[in-house]
């Protein structure tokens, strides 16, 4: 079966047609699916009403799934292969600590030793309108930038923290996911160990260059992330209920716009493909 193909964006990104995960697929299919996912970065699947077993085992398909030890609180208390990122309060009606998830552009698992080969992130519920998700070209970014610009970043490394945009909302969860997840260095330029493609590695969780301060880093952090977020390098997804998006977090970022209306329920879960190791525990002199 010729799996078929709709571009999303001219950035990245492609829809997947006619496709059925509820169904057996064959490995020339999956083999099809996985090309089109270095291709385009981005996936989509529209219209798989699946259980949380059939998200897995499909996932599965792509590498061994992250079980979230870096993440304990947001994963599925049955499933610790499923992160849960979802503003449907607790069962004992305390707001849930994963309705700022990916609200800061970002590469999923960045901050650790082992950042993601990629997520596959299904919408169970979405709100009427908005909470959409946006997604950036990062070989595209890297491929932009002047030959100047692209030697002076060529052997920087960036700090990843594990932060996300609810700094004060909840000081005990903060105090355990920084105990958890040290601060990672990640190289800035990435060589995607697939494509064997560069790739720009950077996001808002990145503060400072491995030796060199925060006030010195700043401005090219920023200049980077605004390079990166041109339009021209991005794609925009509404969700639909039962989209299964798929990114590649090697050569890819995402933020979540958070633009709903936080009385609406947004419910959406996660699967995390484990990458290789890339990163070193950052040198603790040059964390500022
Ligand atoms: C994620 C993430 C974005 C969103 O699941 O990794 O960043 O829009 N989600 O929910
Ligand atoms: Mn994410």
């Amino acid at each position: 079966m010729a799996v078929a193909l709709r571009p999303l964006s001219y950035a990245l990104g492609a829809e997947v047609l006619g496709i059925d995960l509820t169904r057996p697929m064959s490995e020339s299919s999956f083999g099809e699916i996985y090309r089109a996912f270095l291709d385009h970065g981005i996936l989509l699947i529209r219209g798989q009403k699946i259980t949380r077993e059939q998200h897995i085992e499909f996932s599965r398909r792509f590498g061994e799934l992250d079980r979230h030890e870096a993440l304990p609180r947001d994963r599925h208390p049955q499933y610790p292969e499923l992160l849960m990122v979802t503003n449907v309060p607790q069962a004992d009606g305390s707001p849930s600590n994963s309705r700022y998830t990916g609200q800061l552009w970002h590469s999923d698992m960045s901050f650790t030793l082992v950042p993601s080969l990629g997520s596959l992130l299904r919408a169970a519920k979405v709100p009427p309108v908005g909470g959409d998700t946006m997604f950036a070209n990062m070989y595209a970014a890297y491929e932009a930038l002047s030959a100047g610009m692209q030697k002076l970043i060529a052997d920087l490394h960036g700090i990843h923290r594990p932060e996300r945009k609810n700094a004060g909302v909840d000081p005990a969860w903060e105090q355990e996911n920084r105990r958890l997840n040290p601060p990672v260095a990640q190289p800035v330029v990435r060589t995607h160990p697939e494509t064997g493609r560069k790739a720009l590695y950077i996001g808002e969780k990145v503060k400072s260059f491995e030796g060199m301060t925060q006030e010195e880093s700043r401005p090219l952090i920023d200049y980077l992330i605004r390079h990166a977020t041109r339009p021209q390098f991005l794609y925009r997804h509404q969700w639909q209920p039962d989209d299964i998006v798929i990114w590649d977090n090697r050569c890819t970022m995402h933020v979540a716009l958070g633009d709903y209306d936080p009385a609406q329920r947004r419910h959406m879960e996660r699967t995390t493909v484990l990458g290789t190791p890339c990163g070193h525990v950052a040198a603790e002199a040059a964390v500022h």
